[in-house]
């Protein structure tokens, strides 16, 4: 396979696949235009991988730009990150997000349809399950409406690529995430959350740091084992490495769209991450139980037999090595 280019590949997770990619002798591209990252993970990336790769500050909504990488560079193969990802800001935001998310991956797709780059892998999400009680969940789950317009933007892009796909020689994997947490365990690279932070580990690892006073849990009288919401926690090195796969599995698929959920299999209620975080960490957290937060979906895990079957990965790591590497990083943000 020739280059590979990862667009996003300086963000949370698309660091760590970049360093999976260059870790088994890939060649990468990555376009990053640093809106929620810093230009320092390129050398952090080196330091780990002892690997250097091409990197261009261009937005992928910039496809006079982004077609000038395509041009300098011999790709084979696309991985797309590049996106906006907070739920509640989606709300706020909707356009920018649509603009964004929806415009950003069909200024990639004109850039890859002119090239000839067929195997493109694409972020998605469980989010485009919506409100579901059906866990472990499949892939044959229909998609409902989402409840934000970040969701929105995962189902258009998977309706976008599948239409591209339908009527191109592209060949399209769609990963839909469940919770992706954790960092590398070198603490080189991890998520830099901007602000306050709204996903529950980052909450969690700034209220250990002192960042912030204290964690609420939203919500402790939902219809589970102990009253909190159940999440499939997915470390982002686990992750990282399923997007490899799916590079690799492209050019072969049989069909030209597929999709598959990322995920443990295992769900965890919250309750249960925070004295896992505080457990293995050896500190006390402080935190409470709260009111339930809007939007948020009771409970749900991933069934994830189909990756493990045609994709030929499983999860390795554990939640206590994922709540280990949270704190490791956040500690080391410090410094
Ligand atoms: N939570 C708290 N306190 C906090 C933050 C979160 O109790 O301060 C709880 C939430 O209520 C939820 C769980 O922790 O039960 C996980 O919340 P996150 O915000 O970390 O993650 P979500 O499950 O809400 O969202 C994730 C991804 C989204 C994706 C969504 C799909 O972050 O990108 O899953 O369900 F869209």
């Amino acid at each position: 396979m020739g280059k590979i280019l990862v667009t996003g590949g300086l963000g949370y997770i698309g660091s760590h696949t970049t360093v999976e990619l260059l870790q088994l002798g890939y060649e990468v591209v990555v376009v990053d235009n640093l809106t929620n990252t810093t230009l320092d993970v390129q050398d952090r990336i080196l330091q780990i991988t002892g690997k250097s790769f091409a990197f261009y500050q261009v937005d992928v909504c910039d496809t006079d730009q982004l077609m000038t990488v395509f041009e300098k560079e011999s790709i084979s193969g696309v991985i797309h990150f590049a996106a906006y990802k907070a739920v509640g800001e989606s709300v706020e935001k909707p356009v920018e997000y649509y603009h964004n998310n929806v415009s950003g991956l069909i200024s990639l797709l004109s850039c890859t349809k002119k090239h000839n780059v067929h195997s493109i892998v694409f972020s998605s999400s469980c989010t485009v399950y919506g409100d579901t009680k059906l866990s472990p969940i499949t892939e044959e789950h229909p998609i409902v409406e989402a409840i934000s317009p970040y969701g929105t933007t995962k189902i258009i892009g998977e309706q976008i690529l599948k239409d591209y796909a339908n009527f191109s020689e592209a060949r399209v994997v769609c990963l839909r995430y469940f919770n992706p947490v954790g960092a590398h365990s070198s603490a080189l690279i991890g998520e830099l959350p901007l602000g306050v932070p709204s996903n529950l580990i980052p909450y969690v690892t700034q209220t250990a740091a002192g960042i912030r006073e204290k964690l609420t849990i939203f919500g402790n009288d939902y219809n589970t084992p102990d009253g909190t919401n159940i999440r499939d926690f997915i470390h982002v090195v686990d992750l990282a490495q399923a997007h490899v796969k799916a590079i690799e599995y492209s050019p072969n698929m049989n069909m030209s769209f597929d999709v598959f959920n990322l995920g443990t299999g295992k769900g965890h209620s919250v309750t249960e991450v925070v004295e896992a975080f505080e457990r293995v960490n050896n500190l006390k957290l402080n935190y409470a139980y709260g009111e339930r937060r809007a939007g948020d979906v009771e409970q749900i895990w991933a069934d994830a037999t189909k990756a493990k079957k045609l994709l030929g990965w499983k999860t390795t790591i554990e939640l206590d090595e994922m709540m280990r590497s949270s704190w490791a990083w956040q500690k080391q943000l410090a410094n």
